[in-house]
């Protein structure tokens, strides 16, 4: 039997594991997948260890992404642009980077919008704002890019795309979609954006998926816009990196409903302690 896993710092919390071993049950597959907690200063010897067991395939998470990069013995060109790995596909001893989370943004949005055309905002500018800079730039919308740190925005689009403007001015953004990439929302009732701004938009997505529904796609309903969870996005990059691994996609339906019953345990078990 096969092994497959998630390298990240802490993981375990992770949904992917049910999601893709729902996968491997629903077509048929022969194989398993875990989590594998990796500090980050046992990264190195982490991938050896991979390379040991002959893991057939790896999902790379948080802070693992950017450093896990050297460590391969190749990267895919798209993954290299966007600076950043969440898949390795093991093909006979050969570790290759590639990234899907660009991909899944890609999907969660055109389930909803056409994105060519479109004027996007993306808030943040950390790691999980590049796969959607990316994707953004690559299907032809306009994107903004705002950070509470101005320079880290001003970077991201001097590399990928777009354009960098002040906190301040989002308030008079012409705008239609945003995107949000940080991590406030995270198990918390908080939302980086003013309530008051939300009705300037036709849609919002928000990456933060515990809660499912975060502050701030809760306030957009409020304010009229369609809305996107951060499921979406999770299940789709799944998705493709199952392609990578298998050569076929499960259903999105299926490791969406996977991720969900996970999430809801979570929520239960904590309520029990
Ligand atoms: P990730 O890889 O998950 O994106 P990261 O690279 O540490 O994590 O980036 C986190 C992002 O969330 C950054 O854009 C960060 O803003 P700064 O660049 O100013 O640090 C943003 N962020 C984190 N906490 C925030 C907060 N309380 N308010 C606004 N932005 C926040």
């Amino acid at each position: 039997m096969d092994t497959y896993g998630i390298i990240g710092w802490p993981v375990a919390h992770s949904l992917s594991p049910a999601m893709h071993n729902a996968a491997f049950k629903s077509l048929g597959i022969r194989a398993v997948y875990g989590l594998l907690p990796l500090a980050p200063e046992n990264l190195a010897e982490g991938i050896k260890g991979i390379r040991a067991l002959n893991i057939k395939g790896v999902s790379v998470t948080v802070p693992h992404k950017e450093t896990v990069m050297p460590l391969l013995d190749e990267i895919d060109p798209v993954a290299s642009e966007i600076g950043a790995v969440n898949t390795i596909v093991n093909k006979d001893g050969r570790l290759l980077g590639f990234n899907t989370d660009w991909i899944g943004v890609k999907k969660a949005l055109e389930e909803k919008i056409a994105i060519s055309g479109q004027k996007a905002v993306v808030v943040g500018a950390g790691g999980a704002a590049k796969a959607v800079v990316y994707a953004l730039i690559k299907e032809g919308a306009s994107v903004a890019i705002y950070n509470r740190t101005f320079e880290k925005a001003k970077r991201l689009a001097q590399t990928l795309g777009g354009v960098a403007l002040p906190w301040e001015e989002l308030a008079s953004a012409s705008v239609d979609i945003l995107i949000q990439t940080t991590s406030v929302g995270l198990k918390e009732d908080k939302s980086p954006v003013p309530k008051e701004v939300l009705s300037r938009f036709k849609l919002v997505m928000d990456i933060v998926y515990q809660p499912l529904k975060t502050r701030l796609l809760r306030e957009a309903e409020e304010a009229g816009c369609e809305t996107i969870d951060g499921l979406s996005m999770l299940v789709y990059q799944g998705i493709e990196q199952f392609y990578l691994w298998f050569g076929a996609r499960p259903q999105a339906s299926l490791m969406r409903e996977a991720a969900e019953k996970e999430l809801l345990g979570e929520k239960n078990d904590q309520a029990r302690n």
